[in-house]
């Protein structure tokens, strides 16, 4: 083998090796969730309407049986439980700002993305204290529900000081959802 290809050998194994640790670091930080493929038909809506902190957008709130079960039991979360808020524009006016409705609502533009929460065992350990929330995971999916690979800290710290409402901020809809 001549010089020129043991180099290029070398540096495909070095560059083959970041890439393994690349990899096992993101595993780390941040757990990949699975797409929840058919939750419109599984899981029950139980919120719709403007967002709390982003006053240009609306949401629709999804769980499944796990987390309706648990919320109506005793207001608590189960591992097992998966939450899916679907993201959606507004409307605007011919100025350019959010329009209100004669009910004084935003009105709902098309979906932008979907963001999942589901919460299993253990999986808070890798996290430090100010990230931590309860062993929820989250990420974030398109609409045609590939996953965006998007930072999670952001979701993580926001969702963290709500430990008085199993880290959920819908909660008491969740708990008082109907059929
Ligand atoms: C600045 C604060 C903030 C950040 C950052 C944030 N959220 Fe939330 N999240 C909220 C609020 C507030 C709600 C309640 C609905 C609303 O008003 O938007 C919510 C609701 C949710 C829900 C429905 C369950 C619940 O808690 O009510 C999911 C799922 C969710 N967020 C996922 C995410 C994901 C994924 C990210 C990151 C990509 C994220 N959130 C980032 C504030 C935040």
């Amino acid at each position: 083998m001549n010089n020129y290809r043991k180099a290029i050998i070398g540096i495909a194994v070095i560059l083959s090796g970041a890439t393994a640790l690349w990899a096992a670091d993101d595993l780390l930080q941040d757990r990949a969730l699975e797409y929840p493929t058919g939750y419109r038909d599984t899981f029950t809506e139980y919120f719709r309407g403007d967002r709390l902190f982003e006053h240009d957008q609306v949401i629709r709130i999804y769980a499944n049986d796990v987390a309706l079960d648990g919320a109506k039991l005793d207001g608590m979360l189960p591992y097992g439980s998966v939450l899916v808020a679907e993201l959606f524009t507004t409307i605007e006016d011919e100025d350019g700002d959010v329009k209100e409705s004669a009910i004084g609502r935003r009105i709902s533009g098309p979906m932008k993305a979907i963001a999942v929460m589901e919460r299993q065992s253990g999986w808070d350990e890798q996290y430090p204290e100010e990230l931590k929330v309860g062993d929820w995971e989250f990420d974030l999916f398109s609409t045609a529900g590939e996953n965006l690979n998007k930072d999670m800290t952001a979701c993580r710290a926001c969702h963290n000081p709500l430990s008085d409402s199993e880290f959920v901020f819908s909660l008491e809809h969740l708990i008082a959802a109907q059929p």
